[in-house]
């Protein structure tokens, strides 16, 4: 079922942030051969996501080929599955993806039994040029405010339909930008993750923009059903070492999806310390699976906790200012009025029995992710 499928959010790779559309099967096998070797894998990133720009032309019969990147899907999927992880697909309800390659307008069902029968265990579906056929469907209905929506909605609906056919269980992931809230509506038709925005970059000021966008959407996620505020740029390179520390905590506070989209075979001591966290991932996959939301935003000073499993909670704590910050969390506020045990994930140490008010003192930009029990 959807619940069994994506229990906790789903985690792995995407080529997308990196290789774009110059993706080629050996890169994505490499990535394979290094969630294996780096320790990912065993630290839960499972999914190994080709994005878009594998596919060539539809023949005769309607079946789409890959491009002469890919040239034998079935052995790649056979490949990745021989590594102990799952094989992640892409493509749009439209005529073409976002790359401007094929989409599954009209082959949807005939593309679901292919992926299928290539061992794809994810979908992530794009909007992309379907916009077209909504913005038509709105020009021919003007009185019908939901026209281009609802035309969107039974798109996706389509191949969500398709995939369940199938038999198989495939992740099937929303990549619609955010339109017309899919939290809404995403959960009714099997969706186990839609995307909340537009697309992220490897900028500080693109992450935040998108991470703390995300307040108040945590009623609309669960075991099954998740908010995806989009891949992580962690190991990308543009941004530094304490702005992705923030990245990762906000994600994880978030319980978003955690998809890796840097080059693995060059990945840092730094970059596998916040990927690899076990606390921080922890956070992420925990059991109860409720979405974490804002506590409180003071200026550039912002704390988010995320309710945990065994009554603990975690927090995280965020300055965004260009200056050495204290940002502070009152745990009687979050539940613990007699105080509790407070755990440190990035400085891996446990700070004891503690108090009312917990101060952290952050560098620009920097975070701290702390989870506190009784
Ligand atoms: C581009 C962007 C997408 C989305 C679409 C909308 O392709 O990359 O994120 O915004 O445009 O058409
Ligand atoms: C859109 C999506 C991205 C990526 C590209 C591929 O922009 O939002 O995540 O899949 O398309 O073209």
């Amino acid at each position: 079922s959807q619940t069994q499928l994506a229990a906790t959010p789903p985690m792995g790779w995407n080529s997308w942030n990196h290789f774009a559309a110059h993706v080629t099967d050996a890169d994505v096998r490499s990535a394979a051969d290094a969630l294996v070797s780096t320790g990912m894998r065993d630290a839960g990133y499972v999914y190994v996501n080709v994005d878009d720009t594998w596919q060539g032309k539809r023949d005769a019969q309607g079946v789409l080929h890959p491009n002469e990147r890919f040239p034998d899907m079935k052995a790649l999927g056979d490949y990745i599955h021989s590594k102990g992880l799952k094989f992640g697909i892409y493509s749009g309800p439209g005529e073409k993806t976002c790359g401007g390659y094929a989409g599954s307008l009209g082959h949807e069902e005939q593309d679901a039994k292919m992926y299928a029968s290539w061992g794809v265990d994810f979908l992530k579906y794009d909007l992309c040029s379907f916009q077209d056929n909504m913005h038509k469907a709105q020009a021919e209905h003007p009185n019908d405010p939901n026209a281009a929506n609802n035309l969107m909605i039974a798109a996706y609906r389509k191949m969500g339909d398709a995939l369940k056919a199938t038999g198989r269980p495939i992740v099937y992931s929303l990549c619609q930008y955010g339109v017309d809230q899919p939290w809404k509506w995403g959960p009714g038709l099997g969706a186990n993750m839609w995307r909340t925005t537009d697309d992220i970059d490897d900028s500080y000021g693109r992450m935040i923009a998108i991470g703390f966008s995300q307040a108040g959407l945590s009623k609309y996620a669960g075991p099954g059903h998740w908010n995806d505020p989009d891949m992580l740029e962690i190991g990308n390179g543009k941004m530094t070492a304490d702005e992705y520390k923030t990245h990762m905590s906000l994600w994880v506070i978030l319980a978003a999806p955690l998809l890796a989209g840097n080059d693995l075979s060059t990945m840092t001591e730094a970059d596998k310390s916040l990927l690899m966290n076990k606390d921080a991932i922890a956070i992420d996959q925990d059991s109860l699976g409720k979405q974490g939301d804002r506590l409180y935003e003071s200026g550039d000073l912002d704390v988010w906790t995320k309710p945990l499993s065994g009554g603990r909670v975690a927090v995280g704590l965020f300055n965004r200012s260009w200056s050495v910050r204290e940002v502070s969390v009152d745990l009687g506020q979050i539940g613990f009025p007699n105080g509790g045990s407070v755990r440190d994930v990035w400085e891996k140490k446990d700070l004891g029995h503690r108090s009312g008010v917990v101060v952290e003192t952050l560098p620009k930009h920097g975070a701290a992710l702390l989870i506190v029990g009784k």
